[in-house]
């Protein structure tokens, strides 16, 4: 369609002054970022509110200036939140879109409020509003994670499994014990969004374009409203570093991590050649061509999403590497990254969540892989060393051989006799019998951090204290 002259003129209401052409659609399409950003318009009215409340204190716009634009942009969060708003790409992004209305619906009173600021230290601002606000609901979520997993580690204190290196039986552990280890990554997880946060929660308003403002502004007072430590030391630092997100990113690429990591597991384990749990069957598919199935699709999706958020990171990394001072349009590229990671990485926590509250561990089919898997042959090695005085390299072999006798006979460590022992190691005598049992060798392994259901109960009071209260 062909634009009149007059449409022309209207283009580019904001910052039209010095243009005599409005953009190509091509570019207006190209350069709007309000398809994606308009998730940001609670926190950038709540910061225009601040910072016009602030003008009005520091006697730079009047009080009632101040109110008819508060009034004004409370109307417009409504009418946002009530999705009878329009957005226009023309009028590019979240700011400027609100700002727009704002004098539709105030007037030229309106036209006051970019007083003192830009567009650059607010749109900073934005984000760490907004990004604040989605680490302390991941964060909650995490911990809320944690709980679901030390309740489970409490009623599997004492259910023995195979713990595994290389996917190999190595030694047996409980349930319990296992659960804990994520509840371990979860914890250093919460450290570090939280680490994040105490860095992100310096204010960028005030900075304005690049190098701060000649108008008499009071960047402390609007950090205090909204909830800010400090305002930023820098006004170049402020508004060019987007540190924060890709910190945020990181932290959420490490949380991807571990969930995918359990998720793995989760599906290993609900697979038929394991079968030690049963996944809820919320959380699992049928398969349209196969009625016996039942496929761990929550737990494949966890296992994937660190495709995505690894790239997030990936992709804001590049972006901002390179780039000279100060603010760069392709800054405007951070957005749908921190959003899709913020999405997903809450996702994948939910439904992990969702899935190990109701997980049903096999106990029988735990103990037939380890009575497969030798798991005891650790012990057998210390008990030589230990009862023999055997050294520990040549206990180490003895035990082979034992290990390749049991394997003959098609048997298990706890199955052989005192003569088949003796076969080997001519001196062992009944008490070896018992070191292979696998519930004394789990309940030996009482070192710090170690297995033994004693200490895992231990771990959960413990661990109820440093993660779940307050
Ligand atoms: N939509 C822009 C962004 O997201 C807002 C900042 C624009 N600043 C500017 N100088 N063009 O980055």
């Amino acid at each position: 369609m062909k634009k009149s002259s007059l449409d022309k003129q209207k283009n580019n209401k904001i910052w039209g002054g010095r243009f005599s052409t409005s953009l190509s659609e091509l570019m207006e399409e190209f350069n709007s970022s309000i398809q994606f950003d308009q998730i940001l318009y609670i926190e950038d009215i709540n910061g225009s509110i601040a910072h016009s409340e602030m003008l009005s204190k520091q006697n730079i716009i009047s009080k009632k200036e101040f109110l008819s634009i508060k009034s004004g942009l409370e109307q417009i969060k409504k009418e946002i939140s009530n999705k009878e708003f329009n957005f226009s790409t023309q009028l590019e992004d979240i700011h400027m879109n609100i700002e727009n209305r704002l004098v539709e619906i105030i007037g030229d009173t309106g036209k006051k409020l970019h007083t003192a600021r830009s567009r650059n230290d607010q749109v900073a601002t934005d984000i760490k509003l907004w990004l604040r606000k989605k680490i302390d609901k991941i964060e909650l979520s995490l911990k809320n994670l944690q709980r679901t997993l030390i309740e489970k580690s409490e009623i599997y204190y004492d259910l023995f499994m195979p713990g595994y290196t290389h996917l190999q039986v190595g030694q047996p552990v409980t349930f319990g014990h296992h659960l804990l280890a994520y509840v371990e990554m979860f914890g250093r997880d919460r450290g570090r969004l939280l680490d994040c946060r105490k860095r992100m929660n310096e204010l960028p308003l005030g900075s304005a374009a690049l190098a701060g403002t000649s108008y008499p502004i009071d960047r402390h007072f609007v950090a205090d409203k909204l909830g800010f430590s400090k305002p930023t030391e820098n006004s170049m630092d402020a508004v060019s570093d987007r540190d924060f997100a890709i910190e945020f990113m990181s932290a959420s690429s490490l949380i991807a991590i571990h969930l995918s990591r359990l998720a793995e597991e989760l599906v290993i384990w609900s697979s038929d050649r394991f079968n030690f749990v049963k996944l809820p069957e919320n959380f699992t598919t049928g398969s349209s061509i196969m009625p016996q199935k039942r496929n761990p699709d929550a737990a494949e999706l966890i296992r994937a999403k660190p495709g995505r958020i690894f790239g997030n990171l990936l992709s804001l990394m590049t972006v901002m590497k390179g780039l000279p001072m100060t603010y760069g349009k392709d800054m405007q590229e951070d957005k749908e990254p921190i959003i899709d990671t913020a999405k997903n990485i809450e996702l994948c926590i939910l439904n992990m969540e969702g899935m190990i509250g109701e997980i049903e561990p096999i106990p029988e089919k735990m103990m037939e892989a380890l009575q497969k898997g030798f798991p005891t042959a650790t012990d057998l090695a210390d008990y030589l060393v230990k009862n023999l005085k055997i050294p520990f390299r040549e206990a180490h072999h003895l035990t082979g051989k034992i290990v390749l006798l049991a394997e003959t006979r098609m048997t298990s460590l706890e199955k052989l006799t005192l003569d088949d022992l003796q076969s080997v190691v001519p001196n062992v005598d009944l008490k070896i019998l018992e070191v292979l049992k696998i519930k004394n060798s789990v309940s030996s392994r009482t070192s710090y951090g170690g297995t033994a259901p004693k200490n895992v109960l231990k771990a959960i009071k413990n661990a109820k204290k440093r993660f779940l209260k307050g």
